[in-house]
């Protein structure tokens, strides 16, 4: 009896204890890369926002700048291995890697065609370049983001 009380206070329970922590940093820690990424997906969220209300060309520069620069970074943000349980990221993005370039690269034309838009003074004409950004996020999300966490 008391030989068992030892055995599971000495060895048991910090088993329990550290099998517990690993999991719990299994399930939640990002990688530096694997955070950054995420950040610079929300830029974009915020920065569409900011498009979809602004009721003034001079009001998307610069947030039409801001999604231009995280769609740069994010031509280098997924090496292989970067996927996994705590991300989004879908396998499918590694298996389809060529498909998944053209879909970044979908991004980048549409934004490109957003900077020059916010250049002028046609509003019309920069809301639906920013329509045209929008759709490359969806197309891409559909393929290759998972549910929610
Ligand atoms: C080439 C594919 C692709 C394009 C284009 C793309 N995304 Fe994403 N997005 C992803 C993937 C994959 C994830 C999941 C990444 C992860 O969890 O590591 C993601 C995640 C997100 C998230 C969730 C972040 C979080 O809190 O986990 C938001 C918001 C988002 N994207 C917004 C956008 C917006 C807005 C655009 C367009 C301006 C866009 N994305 C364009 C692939 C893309």
């Amino acid at each position: 009896m008391q030989l068992t009380l030892k055995f599971f206070r000495f060895l048991v329970a910090p088993m329990i204890i550290i099998i517990g922590l690993t999991l719990n940093s299994y399930a939640q820690d990002k990688t530096a890369l694997q955070q950054e990424r995420t950040a610079t997906m929300k830029i974009l969220a915020r920065s569409m926002g900011q498009l979809k209300n602004a009721s003034d060309i001079a009001d998307m520069k610069i947030p039409a700048i801001a999604i231009a620069s995280a769609t740069n970074k994010l031509f280098n943000m997924w090496p292989e291995g970067s996927g996994g349980g705590n991300t989004r990221a879908k396998a499918q993005i590694w298996s389809d890697k060529t498909d998944f370039k053209a879909k970044l690269m979908d991004l980048k034309k549409a934004t490109d065609k957003l900077v020059s838009s916010v250049d002028g003074t046609d509003l019309a004409l920069a809301k639906s370049a920013f329509i045209g950004v929008g759709r490359t996020c969806g197309t891409c999300h559909k393929l290759y983001r998972g549910p929610k966490l």
